[in-house]
């Protein structure tokens, strides 16, 4: 047992949060009780229990969350078996999909809400069921930060796409075969019936993408019952899970489990080992440094370099691997079976959700599949999923996916082609009489945290069409936005300091050569300093893109990329703690 669970006070029916609220005989009690009332509960309901907020991110703007609407169901019956009194509190979608410019604009104003949400309410633990890429960390942070008791229940991954019995994986193949496309190779029937056969369920995405590695992120931290990320949405398993989260929070919040208990050093450290072992999407070095901050927790890109060295991508799932999907890894054994096979990188005495340590979770898991989930000693990629480069181009850091990206371009220098923003890229890539071979470097800049805004997820930038025409399927691309988990291919992300704020990159110009070198972990234009010194006393600040609103507050707040894109109030370091609200 953790050294932490030894120190849980027990919480009593008076030393409840939500006894606050509910438990006095005074006006404000009897108006919150009153209320309760005009909902058709009876004093039965609550009196001596927790209160459980289910923090619902279902929104018919969401299809990864399809099924959270009925799915909170199973959640309450789990809360009733236990002895709680659930109550179901909607929360901002976080929709990957649908929200422009880009989701991760919102991220933080959704971990605002969410933070908010629990505090402000009786809440005295929290289930959150989220998902779709930035629900989770969002979800995590604010819950962080709320500080009661909170397990996260994870959407699950939706079924295997198909397309005339072939298997489609959600972005990855969408990318693969509109460049086919592009080259005049599918015609629109074929492409209108990938369409309808790509996403066949309920569930996020079903590859290694944000998503995906979000959950298992979350289940590595501790934050979900062994195993939950892995479990499709659409497998009655998961309906069982649901249910066992409900059943969980109700005990999580008489011993005070509290997520400054799990969320530790070793905790993160874990949920970078298994990131790198799943071949993680690169959105997660931003969203777990963030989320280390809230947990008063120093999680830097140095963390994730190292890890990426001494851990092999050992789960052979798109794109990181060629064929296996979401599904596969579940039957292969999950999470609990990946981490059996990294017992040597793993603090085993992190604490969880369970109230039990991650190694007890995990002891007795099996891997059913070699070939889903391999060996350390035969993995898919025997380095990690992420390295961290640093140079002239990008003082503070970028990063880059080696394992799908082609293996020529890892030590590369070439000619730099530059765009300012992304239409004028996306129309001169369509342009057949582009100056470009595959020699060059395309660079994308303006696209970061504040330059996007949001730091949008234009990384893979699109191949030339007279590229693709001559066969040509990969490049090495260079900007400060992120790319989609889905994505593949020689790209750098998240230049940091980014070049709309004046970082480095802002300084290159079209014709310099940008020297690549992974394995040294080096990115430099070979520019003279002179010149460089010259360029920057000539730069002009861009415009500010929002003069008003929500945009106002993002801009004079968002930290750049390596410290992980939070708001610079919300980060634990910042200011005294929130007390409890007056009731
Ligand atoms: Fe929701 Fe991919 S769109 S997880
Ligand atoms: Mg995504």
């Amino acid at each position: 047992m953790n050294a932490n669970a030894k120190t849980e006070t027990r919480k009593t029916p008076d030393t409840l949060r939500s006894a606050r609220y509910f438990a006095h005989d005074d006006l404000r009690s009897f108006g919150h009780r009153s209320r309760l009332r005009q909902m058709g509960y009876a004093p039965e309901d609550w009196v001596g229990k927790p209160v459980i907020g289910i923090l619902n991110t279902w929104s018919d703007f969401n299809p990864c969350h399809g099924h959270f609407r009925s799915r909170v169901e199973d959640v309450k019956r789990g809360v009733l078996q236990a002895g709680g009194f659930p109550l179901e509190l909607p929360v901002h979608s976080a929709s990957e999909t649908f929200l422009k410019p880009t989701s991760m604009l919102y991220r933080n104003m959704a971990a605002m809400e969410i933070e908010e949400g629990i505090r402000a309410h009786p809440i005295d633990g929290a289930v959150l069921m989220g998902g779709c890429d930035k629900s989770t960390p969002a979800l995590l942070m604010g819950a962080t930060s709320a500080g009661v008791p909170a397990i996260y229940l994870p959407a699950g991954p939706m079924l295997r796409g198909n397309w005339k019995g072939r298997t489609l994986g959600s972005g990855s193949d969408a990318w693969k075969f509109w460049d086919e496309r592009r080259a005049g190779l599918i015609d629109e029937k074929a492409w209108n019936e990938i369409e309808g056969g790509i996403a066949r369920s309920f569930g996020h995405c079903m590859t290694m993408g944000t998503a995906s590695t979000m959950t298992a992120i979350a289940d590595a931290l501790g934050m979900t019952l062994p195993g939950a990320s892995s479990i499709p949405a659409a497998d009655a398993g998961h309906n069982r899970m649901a249910a066992a989260c409900g059943r969980r929070i109700v005990d999580m919040v008489w011993e005070d489990l509290v997520p400054a208990r799990i969320l530790t050093r070793p905790a993160f450290e874990n949920a970078i080992t298994v990131a790198m072992a799943m071949g993680c999407s690169t959105n997660a070095i931003i969203h777990l440094i963030a989320q280390a901050r809230r947990a008063g927790v120093d999680i830097g890109l140095d963390d994730f370099d190292r890890a990426s060295r001494i851990v092999p991508v050992i789960a052979n799932v798109r794109p990181s691997g060629e064929t296996y999907l979401m599904e596969d890894f579940f039957f292969a054994g999950g999470l609990p079976a990946l981490m059996s096979r990294l017992t040597d990188h793993l603090h085993l005495d992190a604490l969880t959700v369970t109230g039990r340590t991650l190694g007890e979770n995990i002891a007795g898991a099996k891997v059913h599949d070699d070939d889903v989930i391999r060996t350390v000693d035969n993995p898919i990629y025997a380095e990690g999923a992420l390295a961290v480069l640093r140079g002239n181009l990008a003082p503070e850091g970028c990063v880059i996916k080696p394992s799908a990206c082609a293996p020529h371009l890892l030590a590369h220098t070439g000619p730099a082609l530059v765009f300012d923003d992304y239409p004028s890229l996306k129309a001169a890539v369509d342009d057949e009489g582009l100056d470009v071979t595959p020699d060059h470097v395309l660079v994308l800049r303006n696209a970061g945290p504040l330059g996007g805004p949001g730091m949008p997820e234009w990384g893979m930038l699109p191949l030339p069409k007279k590229l693709v025409k001559q066969g040509v399927r990969d490049m090495l691309r260079l900007s400060d936005s992120r790319m989609s988990g889905t994505s593949y291919g020689a790209c750098i992300l998240h230049v940091s300091p980014e070049s709309y704020v004046g970082g480095p990159l802002a300084l290159l110009r079209t014709g310099d050569l940008v020297r690549v070198d992974v394995p040294a972990r080096r990115i430099d234009m070979l520019v003279a300093e002179e010149e460089l010194e010259r360029r920057r006393a000539a730069l002009i600040p861009p415009l500010p893109h929002y003069e008003r609103g929500y945009g106002w507050m993002f801009s004079r707040h968002i930290r750049q990329a390596h410290e992980g894109c939070d708001f610079d109030f919300l980060e634990t370091s910042f200011g005294a703690p929130v007390g409890e609200p007056s009731i």
